[in-house]
């Protein structure tokens, strides 16, 4: 059965560590640990979960989108573990920013609104140890682009100005005038 795992709040340490590659992934302890990864982002209705935030300084993380209030629009998958993940390019070269509100399991109470690339390349392998190379767009590269920090030791306040960090109880109302859509 997969348990539910502790997650790692902003101030611990492991937050700031950049995350080393995963040697063995037929290792039971890490496909034990994806499976935790992925049940512990449900049960906390995530939508992306990276190891560093369960106190596991790997690169690995977990992409779960689906639509909800807070995320309408966003495409519905299966839960999927990205292991030892790259950026390869942003595509197009030019004009390829978007803005839009992330808020982070570490960071509880807090959104923030961030730019990052709509459209990316990327390439990672999964539990079965194959290699993958994607496009991700628009919602899917927003979620790589916030996990794939969290192996560097970064979080998305790190590169927003304080007026584009607003408290959760100030997003609602976005949400309910369906403002946090527009930035
Ligand atoms: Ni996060």
């Amino acid at each position: 059965m997969p348990k539910q795992l502790p997650i790692a709040m902003l101030g611990d340490p492991i937050l700031r560590q950049p995350a080393q590659d995963v040697v063995d992934i037929n290792d039971p302890k890490i496909q034990e640990l994806i499976d935790d990864m992925i049940y512990t982002c449900q049960q906390v209705d995530g939508v992306g979960i990276a190891a560093p935030q369960v106190f596991r300084s790997l690169r690995l993380f977990i992409m779960a989108s689906k639509p909800s209030a807070r995320y309408p629009h966003a495409p519905l998958m299966e839960p999927m573990a990205l292991i030892n993940p790259v950026l390869e390019a942003a595509l197009p070269a030019s004009n390829n920013l978007e803005l839009g509100w992330e808020g982070c399991l570490s960071i509880p109470g807090i959104r923030g609104r961030v730019q990052r690339y709509k459209s990316i390349d990327v390439s990672f392998l999964d539990r079965y140890g194959n290699r993958h190379e994607r496009i991700f767009e628009g919602f899917l590269a927003r979620i790589f682009e916030h996990e794939l920090d969290h192996l560097h030791g970064l979080v998305f306040l790190d590169q927003i100005a304080s007026h584009d960090i607003i408290v959760e109880s100030e997003f609602q109302k976005l949400v309910a005038l369906g403002k946090h859509l527009n930035p």
